[in-house]
């Protein structure tokens, strides 16, 4: 794979707080885990979450003296998208991955990115809210009608990169932070989403449930795949590893280790 250069996996939505960081982060954990060579590039040099959760996760294998599978990280160096694109070779030399955070606004560096991506993942909570950005909905019915400026603006990217290259973008839509309440909401998003996927050409893949410990792992680095090293966890942590699992296959990636 990497003869080819490595695949890239962009996160993005220009809205803030979808779960772009913590999805980029156990994807990232969870492939480096199952042997496959991972490097990342925070894009978000304002708040850096990504690069600073695995840098706190180096900072832990050192301190207890593990050995904690870590991708390797940077986060963007300059602002010259020449500069980008050399980070981007140094980076992506030898890797089988190359996975991009991308800050929750309109970025130019997240535009640049999202048109050399091989998978876009894009993490939306299951509200309304979140999808106002891909697709409007009717207010009585719920019925999706119109598409939105996101929705179009990876619609251009895709477009963009089958003229420049012929390769298609995998476009994948991730519900984040579900949760059991609120059961109709969510399946109203859902309904919406599954119209919108086929006028607009995305998957919807389930992410991960609502659960504090996604909140409470960032200082120590850790993730819930870091067996043994957590402490005590109750069985909803076993369910919450499993889901983890479960994302990641559901993105589709060939791993060179399975070839
Ligand atoms: N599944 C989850 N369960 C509980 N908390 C979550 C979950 N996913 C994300 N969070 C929390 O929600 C907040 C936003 O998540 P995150 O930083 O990953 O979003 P983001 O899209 O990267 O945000 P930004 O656009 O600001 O970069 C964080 O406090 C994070 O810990
Ligand atoms: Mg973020």
């Amino acid at each position: 794979m990497a003869a080819q250069g490595p695949h890239h996996i962009v996160f993005a939505n220009e809205k803030g707080g979808t779960g772009k960081s913590t999805t980029a982060v156990h994807v990232a954990v969870g492939l480096a885990m199952q042997g496959a060579k991972v490097a990342c590039i925070d894009l978000d040099s304002r708040q850096r979450t990504l690069f600073r959760y695995l840098e706190n996760r180096a900072a832990t294998a050192a301190r207890r003296d593990v050995d904690l599978p870590t991708p390797l990280f940077e986060a963007l160096e300059q602002d010259s998208q020449d500069e980008l694109e050399q980070q981007i070779a140094r980076m992506g030399e030898g890797m089988d991955f190359l996975l991009f955070d991308t800050p929750g606004r309109d970025d130019p560096h997240a535009r640049f990115v999202a048109t050399m991506s091989d998978t876009l993942v894009t993490p939306i909570n299951d509200s309304f809210v979140d999808f106002d950005l891909i697709g409007k909905v009717d207010a009585e019915s719920f019925e999706v009608t119109k598409i939105s400026f996101y929705a179009e603006l990876i619609w251009e990217a895709r477009t963009k990169r089958a003229r420049q290259d012929g390769k298609s973008i995998d476009w994948v839509v991730l519900r984040n932070r579900m949760h059991n309440m609120e059961a109709r909401n969510q399946q109203r998003v859902g309904s919406a989403l599954d119209a919108l996927a086929k006028r607009v050409g995305f998957r919807v893949i389930p992410g991960l449930s609502e659960r504090v410990i996604y909140r409470e792992l960032f200082p120590s680095g850790l993730t819930l795949l870091d067996k043994g090293h957590l402490g005590q966890l109750g069985t909803s942590h076993i369910a919450a590893r499993q889901e983890l699992r479960a994302l990641i296959s559901a993105l589709h990636l060939k791993l060179a280790v399975d070839a």
